[in-house]
């Protein structure tokens, strides 16, 4: 909660200072990696459970389908990354870098799945990307929606079941 309190503070100092908001936020660097350098060797090696999946970019339909709900829902990710996963969403348009477009099939290819795990569950250091676990989500739950948010790259498509 207080986690929370914190961020609303925050973006609320974003409203009063970025000039105009209609056009704040684009996302930053998107191919450069964000987990930080003495960190991101044992980031790239965190594995999820193995009854979920073995890479995120084949989990099955019902995973992904899981990782909707939770996207949509409890774990409030759309608020800023967008329904359509491009990093629209309207808690997002105030924030300085912009939340992460994953319809970018180039970003996906440039992260570990678990480098992107360590920031759903860790936050991206000084940006509006908080970290979600345990405040907001499980670890299980981090792993499903990072599953539904690989699908948003129609090109992975082929390789689930
Ligand atoms: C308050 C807004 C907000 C919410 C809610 C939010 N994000 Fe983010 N997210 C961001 C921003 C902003 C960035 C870009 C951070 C940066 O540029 O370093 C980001 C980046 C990311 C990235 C990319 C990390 C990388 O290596 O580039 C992932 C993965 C991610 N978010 C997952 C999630 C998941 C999963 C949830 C829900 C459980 C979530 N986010 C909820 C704002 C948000």
């Amino acid at each position: 909660m207080k986690r929370f309190f914190a961020l609303l503070s925050i973006l609320t100092a974003f409203a009063f200072f970025s000039g105009d908001l209609a056009f704040a936020g684009p996302e930053k660097d998107p191919l450069k990696a964000r987990v930080p350098a003495k960190e991101r060797g044992k980031a790239k090696k965190l594995k999820p459970p193995a009854n979920l999946y073995k890479k995120a970019k084949k989990a099955s339909a019902e995973i992904v389908a899981e990782g909707k709900k939770l996207f949509e829902g409890k774990g409030t990710c759309v608020n800023c990354h967008g329904k359509s996963g491009d990093g629209k969403g309207e808690a997002g348009k105030v924030l300085t870098p912009g939340p992460r477009d994953f319809t970018f099939c180039k970003f996906h290819k440039k992260r570990k799945d678990g480098e992107l795990f360590w920031i759903i569950k860790n936050g991206s250091p000084g940006t509006g990307m908080v970290a979600m676990i345990p405040a907001t989500i499980t670890e299980e739950e981090g792993w499903k929606t990072l599953a539904y948010e690989r699908s948003f790259c129609k090109k992975y498509d082929k390789y689930r079941k």
